[in-house]
């Protein structure tokens, strides 16, 4: 992971990254290039590889991924958020 991270054109000369997935550090997020979110709505399946049919599948994603416990409703309004981007 450090040797991939380390190509992505986003860490300083010297700097050093955590793998994000595991530790979560807020200092280390700065390391990864999200995509733009303009347009979303339009634009599905989501993620590199379509694996998120719709929004509410890839708001899903992070809830299980990261542990976030959203609730129904509160998925539903993130997702609602982000068609509107
Ligand atoms: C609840 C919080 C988050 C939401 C709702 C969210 C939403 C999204 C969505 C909808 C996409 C798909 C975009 C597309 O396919 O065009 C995406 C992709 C991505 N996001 Fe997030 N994001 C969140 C947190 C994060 C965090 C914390 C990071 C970095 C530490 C991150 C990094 C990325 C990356 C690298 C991608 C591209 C992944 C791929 O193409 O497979 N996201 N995000």
């Amino acid at each position: 992971m450090k040797d991939d991270l380390s190509r992505n054109g986003l860490i300083p000369a010297g700097g050093r990254c955590c793998n994000w997935m595991a530790c979560r550090s807020a200092r280390d997020a700065r390391c990864f290039k999200g995509p733009i979110l303009r347009g979303l709505a339009g634009r599905g399946p989501y993620f590199h590889n379509g694996s998120a049919a719709t929004l509410l599948d890839a708001v899903h994603f992070y809830d299980m991924r990261f542990e976030l416990g959203l609730t129904d409703e509160q998925k539903a309004d993130l997702a609602a958020f982000l068609r509107t981007l």
